[in-house]
């Protein structure tokens, strides 16, 4: 989305019936690495990698979620939460991304839906938050078209033994940051980093959308919802000269419409094909067939947002470090705008360094009604901040409250200005393994003691127990 900053007035009541969940997924959460014959995905390897994580860190053992998640339950419910959204770890389901599904994988989460229904506590699965089975990224990963259909395959799997207790299915989670973080940037796993695969990459996750989406209605039950999450970029031009205006077509091209053109409206956009033309053969890429499958109709949209996105002509940048966000690497994670500036927006910043301002998650909203008209939901958002316990233990957290009631206005502001958002979900539940950063980075409502796996809920979890139990803010 090119958004442009809103004034829409606070209004802050929600709509009846608003689903009001928190987040997490299963590499970073789970642990239990090696148990019920799960097998590794691209994290595992990659976290073991020596450099590619923050201390070393991996979720090896995480917030021990696989053995503590009845305890976890019973903190949700306290809570008051209607909804959880979590993720299927691929390779606990269908070890190895091939043959038939694992017993244990299974049992996993259907003891965990259980106990979700058994709170009263709405169910959302996510198919694919990053954890590529190893073995299918030993095959040539995202950039190799046969993953789509491996996807699809784990997903009928999933959606045959789970689609009587969860109705709503997310299939990816980010696929942008799959594709041009995993083989762009290689700031995530698996690490590489050639724009031309990262491309091949994002046409494979979008296909293995569209299968999945097929194999998603052939298997659950006719009243079941299914989306997608996308971070999508608020991109804003730092000025209005030309140049910035062209460098934010451009970051919204390969930042955004590379995933809604296709999904939502059957097509890859003139000007990404033209931006990327000297990286990849998309009239080889992209087979017939293939803008039909991914343009399946989805019942949601699902997204995921944490701060806009600055963008001018290097010309126009006092400095060129590359203000995204998205980690640092030599290597761009936008393959054909690789000499676009990226500013921060402001410097009222989290402890990931991402400035806060939640007009940009109002304005996407809005935006997104605008054009696709489906319902929506925001599913992930949130912040770390430095949380330290105090002599008593407890965690108080003020900033982390203020990121979270400023933007759950915005979501009051997109709803009062017409957009049909039907839930949010706070990430995260609990402090966990933020991926390259490690356990340095706290996103959780619920402090986790890494030592002890003992979990204490912040002054943040309490004030969201009190706007679920209004129904929005005060
Ligand atoms: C998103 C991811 C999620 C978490 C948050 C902070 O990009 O989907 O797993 O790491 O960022």
């Amino acid at each position: 989305m090119t958004v442009t900053t809103s004034s829409v007035p606070v209004h802050r009541a929600l709509p009846a019936g608003f689903a009001w969940g928190a987040a997490t997924a299963a590499y970073q959460i789970e642990g239990a690495v090696t148990e019920g014959g799960r097998t590794p995905s691209i994290w595992d390897t990659f976290s073991h990698t020596p450099g590619r994580t923050e201390n070393g860190d991996t979720g090896d053992t995480a917030v021990d979620h696989y053995h503590r998640f009845r305890d976890d339950v019973r903190l949700m419910a306290d809570l008051g939460l209607t909804t959880y959204r979590f993720s299927l770890a691929w390779p606990r389901i269908q070890p190895t991304g091939r043959g038939p599904a694992s017993q244990a994988g299974l049992d996993f989460y259907r003891a965990l839906t259980d106990e979700l229904l058994s709170h009263g506590i709405t169910p959302v699965a996510t198919l694919y938050h990053w954890d590529l089975p190893q073995e299918l990224e030993d095959a040539g990963g995202w950039p190799h078209r046969d993953t789509a259909h491996r996807f699809a395959e784990y997903t009928a799997l999933a959606a045959e033994a789970l689609g009587d207790r969860i109705s709503t299915w997310t299939t990816l989670n980010e696929p942008w940051c799959s594709a041009f973080l995993g083989y762009g940037s290689g700031v995530h796993a698996p690490g590489r980093t050639d724009p031309a695969d990262a491309l091949k990459a994002a046409h494979h996750l979008n296909l293995g959308h569209g299968l999945a989406v097929g194999a998603l209605r052939a298997a659950l039950p006719g009243a079941s919802r299914i989306a997608v999450s996308l971070n999508l970029h608020a991109v804003r031009p730092l000025s209005d000269h030309p140049d910035d205006l062209a460098a934010a077509r451009r970051i919204d091209a390969v930042g955004n419409r590379v995933f809604t053109s296709p999904m939502f409206k059957g097509r890859y956009d003139e000007d990404l094909l033209k931006d990327t033309a000297h990286l990849v053969r998309w009239e080889e890429l992209v087979r017939d067939g293939d803008l039909a499958e991914i343009s399946r109709p989805i019942d949601l949209l699902g997204l995921n947002y944490y701060n806009p996105t600055v963008v001018s002509s290097a010309a126009n940048a006092r400095n060129l470090a590359r203000h995204d966000g998205h980690g640092d690497s030599p290597h761009s994670p936008w393959p054909g705008a690789e000499d676009v500036a990226f500013h921060r927006a402001n410097d009222d910043l989290t402890a990931m360094g991402w400035p806060i301002d939640p007009t940009g998650l109002s304005d996407t909203l809005t935006a997104l009604h605008r054009e696709f008209g489906l319902p929506l939901l925001v599913t992930e958002n949130g912040a770390a901040f430095e949380d330290v316990p105090d002599a008593d233990g407890a965690v108080h957290d003020p900033e982390r409250i203020r990121y979270l009631e400023s933007h759950l206005a915005a979501v009051a502001d997109a709803v009062e200005a017409g957009a049909d958002v039907r839930g949010y979900y706070l990430w995260s539940l609990l402090d966990n393994f933020e991926w390259a950063y490690g356990y340095g980075k706290r996103f959780g409502i619920v402090h986790v003691d890494y030592a002890t796996q003992q979990r204490t809920p912040k002054s943040s979890a309490r004030w969201y127990s009190q706007v679920i139990r209004r129904g929005g803010l005060a």
